[in-house]
């Protein structure tokens, strides 16, 4: 029930009535196994077109880790690792143990929409004597000039995005991962996040961000017939066969956006409401209807002024404004306590999926980074640009098609 409204797919389609509720434990509070929540025994495929996480709707908990290889460690190594990592990942998502030593941290509870999604940085092709077959898509994002990356915490070799509706499910699988790792690879950053947790609001609906504003509005919905397009790489090509690999696959651009929250509660809802050019109650445009109602982008008001202000996010950042480019945002709010400089150190995981970055993410962050309305409340702290190659097949493990 939790999400964007145009990320329904996994709940309809992606997610199966879990059935054989297997090695996890016996007798939960409630009883029989058969008597857990829906929101524990909703279980999301692992195999399929596209890897889970993408399509999936936002879950309450997530937790997203890029890993670098271990010096030493190549393709052989890298191999074994995404094999390991897939097989713990079609367990856990089933809702059984870990293949070895189980920390039992999920004991009791159902799959809870658990989801693994695995992704290659630039970085990893090198790594592995790859390099003639990493795809132009993953040339490094270019430097936008309000930038504030810390580089500790950008890129690295794999990535890892895990959400579930439940806090110990998603930690028991970031356990798991983190121990398969083993001496392949070692942890290069984590962050934790969360959203809404399904069953919060009395009837399902756009998520809203930490400044309270409904988040997800213009999303491409899965129903439109230019998403799978706009979204994932088409399964055969285009391009050199030897990006064939990516068939079925995404991009994702991952930032760490600290949100000035200070600054922004000192602002009226007339000025918060312009900063976006939506209103903060519904989403829906300023220029009136409801969430889903299109912006009237050329309305003019009585003060001769476009009602959706020329610097309005919503208006800088739509399709129709950017040459038709398009993302998916899939986020997760994060909050790590107070900052240094005793602000909250909170805001957005920003997660986008696309075919091409460069139809994509780049171009509308090169726009905003001109200086939209909302530049001065956020701050983009860490970069992430991520290959994540298409779904298993039964019997693959994730990147195989890259990695035998
Ligand atoms: C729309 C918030 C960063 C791309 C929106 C909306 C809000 C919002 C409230 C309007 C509702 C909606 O359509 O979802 C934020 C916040 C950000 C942030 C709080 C940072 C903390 C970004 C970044 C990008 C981006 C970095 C991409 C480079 C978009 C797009 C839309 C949008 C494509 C939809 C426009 C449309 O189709 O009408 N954002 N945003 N946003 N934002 Fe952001």
């Amino acid at each position: 029930a939790a999400g964007a409204a145009g990320l329904a797919l996994g709940g309809a389609s992606g997610a199966l009535a879990h059935s054989a509720f297997a090695g996890s434990g016996s007798g939960s509070a409630t009883g029989a196994a058969g008597s857990l929540s829906s929101l524990g025994a909703t279980q999301v495929a692992f195999h399929g077109d596209h890897q889970a996480g993408i399509t999936t709707p936002l879950q309450a908990k997530g937790h997203v880790v890029a890993f670098d290889l271990a010096a030493g460690a190549g393709r052989t190594e890298a191999a074994a690792l995404l094999r390991r990592w897939s097989d713990t990942a079609r367990r856990l998502m089933a809702g059984e143990t870990a293949p070895t030593a189980d920390s039992g941290i999920a004991l009791d509870a159902g799959p809870s929409s658990l989801t693994v999604t695995f992704g290659f940085g630039h970085s990893f092709f090198e790594r592995t004597g790859l390099g003639a077959r990493r795809p132009t898509a993953l040339d490094p994002l270019p430097d936008f000039s309000s930038d504030r990356l810390d580089a500790q915490r950008s890129n690295g070799d794999l990535w890892v995005q895990i959400g579930a509706n439940d806090g110990l499910v998603a930690f028991h699988a970031l356990r798991a991962l983190q121990k398969d790792a083993g001496d392949a690879a070692r942890v290069r950053w984590q962050m934790n996040g969360f959203n809404r947790s399904p069953g919060a609001t009395g009837t399902p609906m756009t998520a809203r961000n930490l400044m309270g504003q409904v988040d997800g509005t213009g999303n491409p919905k899965p129903s439109e017939p230019d998403f799978d397009q706009r979204i994932f790489v088409p399964a055969a090509g285009p391009g050199p066969a030897e990006h064939a690999w990516m068939g079925g696959g995404s991009y994702a651009v991952v930032r760490r956006i600290r949100m000035l929250l200070d600054d922004w509660d000192k602002q009226s809802l007339a000025q918060q409401e312009q900063v976006i050019g939506r209103t903060k109650a519904t989403g829906a445009p300023l220029t009136g209807g409801g969430e889903t109602t299109e912006m009237a982008l050329d309305k003019i008001g009585a003060d001769g002024k476009p009602v959706i202000p020329s610097n309005a996010h919503a208006r800088i950042s739509a399709p129709e404004q950017n040459g038709g480019a398009a993302m998916l945002r899939r986020p997760f709010s994060f909050h790590d306590g107070i900052g240094s400089d005793g602000a909250p150190d909170a805001g957005l995981l920003f997660i986008c999926w696309q075919a091409d970055p460069l139809r994509g993410f780049v171009p509308v962050q090169r726009k905003l980074d001109r200086g939209d309305a909302l530049s001065a409340f956020i701050r983009h702290e860490s970069s992430g640009l991520y290959a994540v190659p298409p779904g298993p097949r039964s019997g693959e493990y994730v990147g195989q098609r890259l990695l035998e």
